[in-house]
């Protein structure tokens, strides 16, 4: 597929090197942080393309209002905030970077799975406040634990060799990958039944989609080990918010780690401030290495395709 592109909206605080390599190419760039839905529309009338992260959401209003758009490159990994259906409709090709920002969403998983076996977060925050509380943050031991991993992707393959190095055992589910090849990666597969109640933390990986909408909800929550932690940085609303609410507060959920929620920013904090709540507003790629990959990814998928070269993401 081959598309001459001349004009690219740069949206979201996409990493400049985007610009650079698309100027380079001789495609001309603007760059807004935030456009609102008639600015955002105004500005399409004189664009070809657009790059966005997660905060512009390219809906099929957004869509309808912009005949000349050709491509919408998202410089990230999820297209949640693309309605791809109504982009396909209208011949307006889509693209993603699925693996620039695998790493650090791996490594910001270690570190919510690290926090909440010692409960850093908190033992921070009370000695700020001038609590010397050593008995109330004793913590358990990563060592000898299990880790099952739902959803063993390009993130998952990454948690579970990292929690490997600390003596976890690794344990996991993913329709799509044989247990031969999860093997290679030292993860036992089972099936979600087997699995629940084997594991001590519980991380999830996969997309949001109907199938994995409130996949851990009430009924797994029961179904585990009392005082099973549970971390989500893959997307909100594949832990059941409520369900997780009562599971903490009865102590069959001993903890849990949220980079992600069913409404960002969550208006209602009930469970941000849960005491044995740690959280992250979507931190998951936000590094630099990660935000200058996903960018530079992005732009040059733009260029190959001008080129005529094969494409790569949805
Ligand atoms: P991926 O496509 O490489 O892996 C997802 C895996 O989930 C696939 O192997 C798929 O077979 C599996 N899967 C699908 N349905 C499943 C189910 N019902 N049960 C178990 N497994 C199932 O994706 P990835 O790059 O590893 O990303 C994983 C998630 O993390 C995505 O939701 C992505 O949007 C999110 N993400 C979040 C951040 C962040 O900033 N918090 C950063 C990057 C990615
Ligand atoms: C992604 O899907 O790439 C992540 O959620 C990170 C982001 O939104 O930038």
């Amino acid at each position: 597929m081959t598309a001459k592109i001349e004009k690219v909206l740069l949206l979201d605080g996409v990493d400049s090197v985007c610009g650079e390599i698309l100027q380079k190419a001789g495609i001309k760039v603007t760059v807004h942080a935030k456009l609102s839905k008639e600015q955002l529309a105004e500005e399409l009338k004189s664009h070809d393309g657009m790059v966005v992260r997660s905060a512009t959401k390219v809906t099929s209003d957004v869509l309808a209002a912009a005949p000349a758009l050709k491509i919408v490159g998202r410089a990230g990994t999820g297209v949640d905030n693309i309605d791809v259906e109504a982009a396909t409709r209208r011949g307006v090709i889509v693209m993603n970077t699925p693996g620039g920002n695998t790493l650090s969403a791996a490594e910001h998983t270690c570190a919510m799975v690290c926090s909440l076996s010692r409960s850093v977060p908190q033992a921070c925050a009370a000695l700020k406040a001038g609590k010397w509380d050593r008995k109330l943050y004793m913590g358990s031991e990563l060592y000898g634990k299990t880790l099952a991993i739902v959803g063993l992707g390009r993130i998952g393959r990454e948690v579970a060799k990292r929690m490997q190095s600390f003596g976890m055992t690794t344990i996991g589910y993913d329709p799509m990958i044989p247990a031969h090849v999860t093997a290679e990666w030292g993860v036992e597969s089972m099936s979600l039944e087997e699995l629940w109640p084997r594991a001590d933390y519980i991380t999830v990986h996969t997309p949001l989609l109907p199938h994995t909408r409130n996949l851990i909800g009430s009924e797994v929550l029961s179904k585990c080990k009392r005082g099973v932690r549970i971390v989500n940085v893959a997307r909100g609303g594949i832990v059941d918010e409520a369900a997780l609410l009562v599971a903490l507060e009865d102590g069959r959920c001993g903890g849990a780690g949220l980079d992600v929620f069913l409404e960002e920013p969550p208006t209602d904090l009930t469970l941000c401030q849960h005491p044995k709540v740690i959280c992250t507003p979507h931190l998951g790629a936000n590094t630099k290495e990660a935000q200058r990959r996903v960018a530079c990814e992005i732009a040059q998928q733009m260029v190959d395709m001008m080129q005529g070269k094969p494409l790569v993401g949805v």
